[in-house]
C-alpha cells in the first residue's frame, strides 16, 4: 500500500439489509397507521447481529473492545443495546457524557475524545467515576487539573497519510497531536503522574477498503514503538477510531471485517514478538454498527412537474437526514412503496425527492430513477441508522421526526418522540436580561 493515500471517497456498498426489509415492509402499513409518518425506525435484531459479528470477527484478539460512537445515534434505547453487547461508548461532548452515564456506562466504559476542550469540560469528564481521557492537543495537558493515571492522546499523522473527504487531509485537520509533538506529549503526561497509556487516531471515514484501516493499525504500532523506545513506557491499548464504511449503494461492496481482524492479528503477533507484549485493540465505530439498521419512512405528499420532476415528502432533510444535502457524494437508497406497503414496480421516472424546506439543497435524492410515484405512496430511505437523525437541526423551524425501534420480538416501540413546536420555542421562554450602558 502506498504511504500517501490521496482519495476522494464516494459512498459505496449495499443498502439496507434484505432481512430488515423482510421484517419491516409487511408491517409498515400498520406501523404507519399506529404512529403516523414521518419516522425513523431501527432494527434491533440487525444491530445485535452486526455487534455480535464484530465481536466474533475479533475474538482471537485478546481485550478487543468496541466503543460505540454516541454521536452516530444518541438515543438511550440504542445505547442500551450497546450495553447488552458489552460495548463501551465514545463520547465527545457534555451531553454525550451525560447520556452515557444515565445509561449505565461508567469509568473506563467511556472514551472521551473531545476537541478544542475547556478545563471545565475536562473536570466534568473526570468527575462521576471518570472515563478514559483522550487528549486532542499537547496544550490540553495543562487544562486537566487532576491528572489521571490512565491517559490517551489522539495522534495526527500529518503528511504520512490523507484520509477521506469527511475527515479531510490530516495536515488540514484540527484533530490530534502532531507527529513531532507526540513523544513530548507522553513525556509531559508521565511527568504529571500518568502511569497507564493509550493512543488513538481516526484518519478514515466511511471507508470500504479494509486495507486503509490495516494501515492505521500498522502506523499506530510504529508510533507506539517509537514513543515506548524514547520514554520507556508501555501502551495498554491503541484505538483505531471509527470510519468503517457501509454499503449505501446497491452495487457497493461490504467492508471485509474478517480480513481486517485476521490481518490485524498478524500485525499484533509480530509486534508482540518484537516488543514482548500486546496492546489491546480498541475501535469506536458508529456507522458500521447501526448505519444499515435504520430507515426513514415518510409519506409522499406532492408529485410536481416543472423543469424537473419532483416527489415531495412530509419531512425535511435538515431534520430527518441531512447527509445527502451536506455531502455532495452521500447517497441513500430509496424504495417507494404503495399505500399497502408493496414495493412499486412498473414504469419509472427520474425525479428529485424533496422536503418542504425553503432551501434548494433540501433534496433526499437528486435525479434518481424511481418507480412512478403519487401522493399517498411511502418513501423508505435506507441506511439512516448513523449520522442521519443525529445530524438534524431546526433550520426554517421544521421539527425532528419520531424514532421507533423494531424490537427483536416484533413489537414496535417509540424510543424518541417527535419534536414539538413547544420544544422549539423553549429557548424563547426566559427571564429577560438587559445590560444598560456600555461603561
Ligand atoms: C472521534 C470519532 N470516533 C468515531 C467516530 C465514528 O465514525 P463512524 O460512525 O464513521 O464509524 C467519529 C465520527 O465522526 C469520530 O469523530
Amino acid at each position: 500500500m502506498p504511504l500517501f493515500f490521496v482519495k476522494e471517497k464516494e459512498d459505496t456498498a449495499m443498502p439496507m439489509p434484505k432481512v430488515f426489509e423482510e421484517r419491516l415492509f409487511p408491517i409498515l402499513p400498520s406501523i404507519i397507521k399506529h404512529f403516523g409518518t414521518p419516522f425513523h425506525i431501527f432494527d434491533e435484531q440487525g444491530i445485535v447481529d452486526t455487534g455480535e459479528g464484530l465481536k466474533l470477527a475479533f475474538k482471537d484478539i485478546q481485550g478487543f473492545q468496541e466503543f460505540y460512537a454516541v454521536k452516530a445515534l444518541p438515543t438511550p434505547a440504542i445505547l442500551q443495546i450497546m450495553r447488552k453487547l458489552g460495548f463501551g461508548l465514545d463520547c465527545s461532548s457534555p451531553s454525550e457524557l451525560m447520556l452515557a452515564r444515565q445509561n449505565g456506562f461508567h469509568g473506563e466504559d467511556i472514551m472521551f475524545s473531545s476537541n478544542n476542550t475547556s478545563a471545565e469540560l475536562f473536570s466534568m469528564a473526570l468527575a462521576d467515576g471518570g472515563c478514559i481521557l483522550n487528549l486532542d492537543d499537547i496544550t490540553m495537558i495543562d487544562k486537566v487539573s487532576k491528572f489521571p493515571e490512565l491517559i490517551c492522546f489522539r495522534y495526527n499523522p500529518g503528511e504520512r497519510r490523507t484520509g477521506s473527504q469527511f475527515i479531510g487531509n490530516p495536515v488540514e485537520a484540527k484533530y490530534g497531536v502532531s507527529h513531532d509533538q507526540i513523544i513530548e506529549a507522553y513525556r509531559q503526561a508521565k511527568e504529571r503522574g500518568a502511569r497507564r497509556f493509550g493512543i488513538h487516531t481516526m484518519i478514515i471515514s466511511n471507508e470500504s477498503d479494509y486495507r486503509y484501516m490495516l494501515e492505521t493499525i500498522r502506523m499506530l504500532l510504529e508510533v507506539i514503538e517509537t514513543v515506548s523506545g524514547a520514554l520507556g513506557i508501555k501502551f495498554e491499548f491503541f484505538n483505531i477510531g471509527g470510519g468503517i464504511g457501509i454499503a449505501y449503494k446497491p452495487e457497493g461492496k461490504p467492508f471485509d471485517i474478517d480480513a481486517l481482524a485476521i490481518e490485524s492479528k498478524a500485525l499484533l503477533d509480530k509486534f508482540e514478538q518484537k516488543c514482548g507484549y500486546m496492546p489491546k485493540l480498541f475501535m469506536e465505530c458508529g456507522r458500521f454498527i447501526t448505519g444499515p439498521h435504520g430507515a426513514l419512512v415518510a409519506t409522499v405528499v406532492n408529485r410536481m412537474s416543472k423543469y424537473r420532476e419532483y416527489v415531495g415528502v412530509d419531512t425535511a432533510t435538515t431534520t430527518a437526514n441531512p447527509r445527502p444535502a451536506i455531502y455532495e457524494t452521500a447517497y441513500h437508497h430509496i424504495t417507494i412503496l404503495d399505500r399497502n406497503g408493496q414495493p412499486k414496480h412498473g414504469s419509472e421516472e427520474v425525479v428529485d425527492v424533496v422536503g418542504p424546506l425553503c432551501e434548494n439543497s433540501d433534496k433526499f435524492a437528486k435525479q434518481r430513477l424511481l418507480p412512478k410515484t403519487e401522493a399517498g405512496d411511502i418513501m423508505v430511505q435506507h441506511d439512516t441508522g448513523a449520522h442521519s437523525p443525529a445530524m438534524g437541526g431546526n433550520y426554517n423551524g421544521w421539527l425532528r421526526p419520531q424514532q421507533l425501534l423494531l424490537c427483536a420480538d416484533g413489537t414496535v416501540e417509540l424510543i424518541r418522540r417527535a419534536e414539538t413546536i413547544n420544544d422549539l420555542f423553549a429557548t424563547l421562554r426566559f427571564k429577560r436580561k438587559v445590560m444598560r450602558g456600555s461603561k
